[in-house]
């Protein structure tokens, strides 16, 4: 400290209370104060002559000329740990022990420092319980997940996840993940990766989940829900064939990339409901018939209503695709059988035709593997859509992929694809793409699950969303 300062005063420290502190118990109050962490500009502005510099012991070796010092006694300085981290990484195996150290780390030098600092982590250690039970109600989300989704289409996965719900150890296991980890699909995908039992009864599940959580939960936080439907093709192929041909599909969130080969597979379009036009009373014509990429592996069944364009001539002829690509986050490889395996375990145990479809679908494309991009849908999208060839007309597309992007990136997206050359399809449930929702020109059934299909943000239908359906509106 400098002598004959006190009228301006300067304190840089730690906490800025404690400077405070020490500046009344040393008879003056500084008029301007700076909270800063480098200690040995602080004091070089004490040197310098505005007042004097807090910092701590450790800072004292490297002494500025000129700079006298002083040990104070109390108060203690407390210094306040922020650990910033991505919101799906609170729950890592690693980052529990970070903070179960830097918890214990105070207790170990307890001896050392006279106990001083004992338990002066403890708020880190709250905070991160405190995280565990605050993002959802697992209970609620598995209840959920049973009645909405699971309801009508997988019992075995409706009665897990009932009981889950209502399982409190289960649910304990589930809060130790974060929150958008803890989803039913994983945990149930996870189990089915590794051999468990899925389909013999709540009491088997159960134990066998407890019992090698390591490796569940590792899965879980390793592994994402990548569902890839081939089956969406169904829907998208009347857009296809409408737009000028030869196509260079580009598809964001593409997993495999499975759903970029809607020319290699085969169609049964089959007439919904009572076989008529939705409200017309009028039969459909010619449904019902098969077409498509001939010795195919591949058939997908789609239930139709509403005046659907399907002309003869794609009954002849499919789109004509000269370039695929695809980008995702963590894009699959369908000739690596860990992840073929992978997207197995993510088809629902009664549906054993996805799972056909799936495999059909995994050998069309290894015979052709797709160009796929690991990345950011907004990072990557431009250069990827520059890449297709000339004299083609660029399409993006996506199933099922925004949804998982926060509003604001989805905006983002949406302001990119207003600006990119070519066409955009989306395929998403019905409230994901405000632009999309805002001109549908009448409400999805309550509770449906269905999507809404869009050609550059025009709805043109409700769609089944694994492709098993299309409800074409008479006003698209
Ligand atoms: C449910 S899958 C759907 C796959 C495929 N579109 C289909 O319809 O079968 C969603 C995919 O989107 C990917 N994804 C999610 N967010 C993404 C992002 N911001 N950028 C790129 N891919 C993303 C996931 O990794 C996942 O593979």
């Amino acid at each position: 400290m400098r002598d004959g300062c006190a009228a301006l005063g300067m304190v840089v420290s730690p906490r800025m209370v404690c400077g405070w502190s020490s500046c009344g118990t040393a008879g003056f109050h500084p008029a301007v104060a700076v909270d800063g962490p480098d200690h040995a500009a602080a004091q070089g502005f004490a040197a310098a002559g505005p007042g004097a510099a807090l910092v701590p012991e450790l800072g004292l070796p490297q002494r500025h000329p000129g700079v006298a010092g002083q040990r104070l006694s109390g108060p203690e300085p407390v210094r306040a740990l922020h650990a910033a981290v991505r919101e799906d990484a609170w729950g890592q195996p690693v980052l529990g022990a970070l903070v179960d150290a830097l918890v214990g780390a105070p207790r170990a030098t307890a001896g050392a420092s006279g106990g001083r600092r004992l338990g002066r982590f403890d708020h880190l250690r709250r905070r991160r319980k405190g995280m565990r039970g605050m993002r959802s109600d697992t209970g609620e989300l598995y209840r959920a997940f049973a009645e909405r989704e699971a309801r009508g289409n997988s019992p075995v996965y409706q009665a897990l996840a009932e009981r889950v719900a209502e399982d409190e150890q289960s649910c304990a296991l589930l809060d130790g993940l974060p929150a958008a980890k803890r989803q039913p699909n994983l945990l149930f995908g996870a189990v089915r990766h590794l051999g468990g039992p899925v389909t013999e009864g709540w009491p088997a599940f159960r134990d066998w989940a407890a019992e090698h959580w390591a490796e569940v939960s590792a899965t879980m936080l390793e592994r994402r829900t990548q569902t890839n439907e081939a089956g969406r093709c169904a829907t998208l192929l009347p857009l296809l064939a409408a737009l000028p041909q030869p196509l260079a599909l580009i598809e964001v969130g593409a997993s495999a990339g499975l759903c970029l080969y809607p020319d290699r597979y085969r169609y049964r379009y089959l007439a919904g409901e009572d076989g008529c036009e939705r409200g017309t009373g009028t039969p459909v014509a010619g449904f019902g018939v098969e077409f498509g990429a001939e010795a195919s592996p591949v058939t997908l069944d789609c239930t139709v209503s509403g005046p659907v364009p399907l002309p003869g001539s794609l009954r002849e002829r499919l789109p004509e695709v000269v370039w695929r690509a695809g980008i995702d986050l963590n894009p699959l490889d369908v000739r690596a059988e860990e992840d073929m395996r992978w997207l197995e375990s993510l088809v629902w145990p009664e549906q054993t035709h996805r799972l056909d479809r799936l495999r059909g679908a995994v050998l069309v494309a290894r015979a052709e593997p797709p160009l796929l991009v690991r990345g950011d849908l907004n990072a990557a999208v431009r250069e990827l859509v520059a890449q297709a060839p000339a004299g083609a007309t660029p399409v993006v597309f996506h199933s099922a992929v925004l949804a998982y992007l926060p509003p604001e990136e989805r905006e983002e997206f949406a302001a990119t694809m207003r600006e990119l050359p070519g066409h955009w399809i989306s395929n998403e449930a019905v409230s994901v793409l405000a632009s999309v929702a805002r001109r549908l020109p009448r409400p999805a059934p309550t509770g449906s699950g269905l999507f809404a299909l869009a050609l550059d943000e025009r709805p043109v239908a409700f769609t089944g969303p694994h492709g098993q359906s299309l409800d074409w509106f008479a006003e698209a």
